[in-house]
């Protein structure tokens, strides 16, 4: 959408998911609305949240963020939250190792229900929440959640803390610029450039930037 300024206006759909009590939610709260609370209380189905970003002088970025409930993994709705989602994050809490044993399942599910308008997967990117608390398991090992990240096709991993502030903007931020390169990429003409694009012999773009790990 462009303004008659010539300013550019974007409005993306993002999905947060992982197991019950990762910290979506509070994510999101902290990331929308600049708030921590303690209290748990279990997202039931899915919530929204909209955040607005002045991503550059020339262009507003509109995010809107499906918090969708732990307990949804077992259910059968995702696949229509998941429809025309162009990004997502998965969030594990880094005290249950069992919390990361279910992101697999997590990103298969995603992959399984949603893809860009071209079939690629949509960016995605992990977050290993409650970081200001001790680590369980290889949530505590930089290497192997570097090779867990990459193995199962993560464009990159951080670790967060909802509580503390810490790499909520910064996710995001990365998750945005993961979106728009995707973006840019669709809108480009399939023209015959060879500066611009490369073209297979059937006229489709060539290896479409498989998902690298920026781990
Ligand atoms: P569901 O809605 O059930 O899927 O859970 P959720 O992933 O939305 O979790 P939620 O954000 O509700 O957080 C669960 C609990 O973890 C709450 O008590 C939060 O206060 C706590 N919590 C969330 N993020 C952090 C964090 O970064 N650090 C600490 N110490 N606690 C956190
Ligand atoms: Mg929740």
């Amino acid at each position: 959408m462009s303004s008659s300024s010539g300013k550019k206006e974007r409005l993306y759909k993002v999905l947060v998911v992982g197991e019950l009590g990762a910290g979506k939610t509070s994510i999101i709260k902290r990331y929308v609305h600049q708030f921590f609370s303690q209290h748990y209380r279990a997202t039931i189905g899915v919530d929204f949240a909209l955040k607005v970003l002045r991503w550059d002088p020339d262009t507003v970025v509109r995010l809107q963020l499906w918090d969708i409930a732990g307990q949804e993994r077992f259910g059968s709705m995702t696949r229509v939250y998941y429809k025309e989602a162009v990004g997502a994050f998965v969030v594990f809490d880094v005290t249950r190792s069992a919390t990361l044993e279910a992101v697999p399942k997590w990103k298969a599910d995603l992959d399984a229900k949603v893809a860009l308008p071209d079939g690629r997967p949509i960016p995605t990117v992990l977050l290993a929440n409650k970081s200001d608390q001790p680590k369980e398991g290889i949530a505590a090992n930089r290497e192997k959640m570097n090779e867990f990240c990459q193995q199962q096709g993560f464009s990159a991993w951080f670790e967060t803390s909802a509580k503390d502030n810490i790499n909520i903007d910064e996710s995001a931020n990365f998750l945005v610029s993961k979106i728009l390169e995707m973006d840019k990429w669709s809108q480009e003409p399939l023209a015959p450039d060879p500066d611009k694009v490369e073209l297979t012999a059937n006229g489709k773009h060539k290896g479409a930037a498989p998902s690298n790990c920026a781990c």
